[in-house]
């Protein structure tokens, strides 16, 4: 059943970093008008979240968030080569939700839903419970200073949260070019009793198929943080 969290506990998920960026008035204007058809709304369980998406077969489609989705390359990406999959993505970020939109608009992708607000309360007021089979989050913030670690969006609560709404046997797939975030994650996830790590003796996983190296991801390169996945399965 959805949930609505009261002013002061929305409070408790203040959402660090930039919120609007540069919008062009255009943009502005087309993020005013396209957004509210493409906005999430809550409810109460698979099939219903599902028939949001208005697929022919939701039934056999498979549900994917993705998590701090930037300027939407990858989250197009998936959801043009996975047509018949409904995908969620979830930003603060206004400039990259704009980007995200004329991306969709331009392929012609009617299988994303977005919600713009903190990853932690879109999960509690809008993801009914075993409901997603991917959750995908690409270097997130890495908050690498030591006082700032409990801004970071992998924390043991949060972990919580995504697994309650994942479906048994669904997968998480993380990627950091942040070392240190990279060993964090995976510490995490492996003390974590509801996720296992689908590499069999532990560790970090190879890059996934199909993935897209983002215009973010290159800065990274350029600056020799080479990037390292994680994927876990939900048990
Ligand atoms: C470093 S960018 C990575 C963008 C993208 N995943 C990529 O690989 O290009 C991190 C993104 O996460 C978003 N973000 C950070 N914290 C968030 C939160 N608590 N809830 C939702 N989005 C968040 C930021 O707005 C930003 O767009």
């Amino acid at each position: 059943m959805p949930i609505t969290l009261t002013p002061d506990e929305r409070q408790r998920y203040k959402t660090h970093g930039r919120k609007r960026g540069f919008l062009k008035a255009k943009d502005a204007e087309h993020l005013k008008v396209n957004l509210p058809g493409l906005t999430l709304v809550e409810s109460n369980d698979r099939e219903m979240l599902l028939a949001q998406f208005k697929q022919e077969k939701p039934e056999e489609s498979k549900l994917w968030l993705e998590i701090g989705f930037g300027n939407g390359e990858y989250l197009s990406h998936l959801a043009a080569i996975h047509p018949q999959d409904c995908f969620i993505g979830i930003d603060v970020f206004l400039e990259g939700v704009s980007a995200l939109l004329r991306r969709l608009e331009r392929q012609d992708s009617v299988n994303v839903k977005v919600a713009v607000d903190n990853a932690n309360i879109v999960l509690l007021e809008k993801i009914p419970l075993n409901s997603l089979d991917r959750v995908v989050i690409n270097f997130p913030d890495p908050w690498p200073k030591k006082r700032h670690h409990k801004r970071r969006l992998v924390q043991k609560a949060f972990l919580d949260l995504i697994s309650q709404r994942m479906v048994s046997g669904g997968q998480v797939s993380l990627a950091t070019d942040w070392a240190e975030y990279s060993e964090w994650m995976l510490e995490h996830l492996e003390a974590h009793e509801d996720f296992l790590n689908t590499i069999t003796n532990g560790g970090f996983a190879p890059q996934p198929e199909n993935w897209l190296t983002t215009s973010f991801q290159k800065k990274g390169i350029k600056a020799n943080r080479p990037a390292r996945h994680l994927l876990f399965q939900k048990r």
